[in-house]
């Protein structure tokens, strides 16, 4: 899944890993691949679907002796249940150990296992601070119909932070900067509730298709940060007329690199106000899916113009900021709560 990987020379005085909710993996993957394996905050997780169908998540350590729980060690997945591949113990969903090759299953034996939160098929697991139990959850999607073309995901690795990434959401002013938005706004001022950051923009962008085309766009977004893992957007295009969503989603990987997870999905486009080229001669079903993966291709560069900067950035708590440069220091102190054990954010 991941597109490209920058090691970078990223500096931050941030401690690497909040607390909050992180993507780990979408359901198809874990249902293809039966047991998945990846590092987050330093370490390593296993993920697989239980025999209810339930996505578990659990520290690839066995608890009898040590063993990984990886599939390259050799787990496997049998009805659900996690067969360690050291001395075959089992163990069920909830992480206990059920059935042993020689009797008795080990009731001590048990799995730490991570709480799980799914959105449209992303599945999130929640990293407590001291191994806090979650402290919120995130919120369901809006409701607004079941007719959104399939998920395009595109994932890099850079050196960086999420607390650095999601500031993108109220750093107005890199917009027409960096990415070339024209008429960027900032419309309403940022509005704070608990863990959720909501921002609202508006700007316009002329792109190329292909190298032959140029294609204007006029956008209205809603940002909604939730914790520094989790930001979802809703655009409203006006000048075609079309809806996209698009989820941020930024996981720790090892105190240094992060994977930046950007997953986009539209609304089927049945009487577009104009044609961008080509797209008249497509079945009106065929025209979201092609446009979702421009859209797509559109973020992902988008994305890929921050990466240059992130992974090379230092990290300036006190920044020297315009009037122009958006609420920057009002999301400095809502990102505080996710790093519990301090009153100021804890230091490396
Ligand atoms: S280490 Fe897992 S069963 Fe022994
Ligand atoms: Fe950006």
């Amino acid at each position: 899944m991941t597109a490209r990987s920058e090691q970078g020379t990223n500096v931050t005085s941030l401690y690497p890993f909040p607390e909050g909710w992180y993507f780990i993996a979408t359901r198809d993957a874990v249902r293809k691949a039966g047991l998945v394996e990846r590092t987050w905050m330093g370490e390593q997780i296993v993920i697989w679907c239980g025999a209810a169908g339930q996505i578990c998540v659990a520290r690839s350590v066995c608890p009898h002796m040590g063993s990984d729980l990886g599939p390259e060690a050799g787990t496997t997945i049998v009805d659900g249940r996690l067969v360690c591949p050291f001395h075959g113990f089992e163990f069920d969903a909830s992480g206990q150990c059920v059935a042993t090759p020689s009797g008795a299953p080990a009731r001590s034996a048990r799995l730490e296992l991570f709480e799980v939160h799914e959105v449209a098929g992303l599945i999130f697991a929640w990293w407590g601070l001291r191994g806090r139990p979650p402290q919120w959850q995130l919120p369901g999607l809006p409701q607004s119909g079941d007719d959104w073309t399939d998920l395009q995901i595109r994932t890099v690795r850079f050196a960086g932070h999420p607390q650095e990434t999601s500031e993108n959401s109220v750093d107005i002013a890199h917009l027409s900067y960096i990415h070339g938005y024209h008429n960027v706004t900032g419309e309403t001022p940022v509005v704070i509730d608990g863990p959720r950051l909501e921002s609202r923009f508006g700007f316009s962008t002329t792109r190329r298709i292909a190298k032959v085309a140029k294609l204007s766009l006029e956008v209205t977004a809603v940002a909604n940060v939730v914790g520094l893992g989790y930001s979802f957007v809703e655009f409203k295009e006006h000048s075609i007329g079309f809806d996209a969503r698009l989820w941020v989603l930024a996981t720790p990987v090892d105190g240094k690199l992060i994977d930046l997870s950007i997953v986009s999905r539209m609304r089927p486009l049945h009487k577009p106000k104009r044609f961008i080229v080509g797209l008249r001669f497509l079945p009106p079903r065929m025209r979201a899916p092609i446009m979702n993966k421009f859209v797509a291709d559109l973020q992902i560069r988008d994305v890929q113009q921050d990466v240059v900067i992130w992974s090379r950035k230092h990290y300036v708590p006190r920044p020297r900021l315009v009037r122009t440069d958006g609420e920057i220091m009002k999301y400095r102190a809502y990102c505080e709560q996710f790093y519990p054990s301090e009153r100021e954010p804890p230091r490396l």
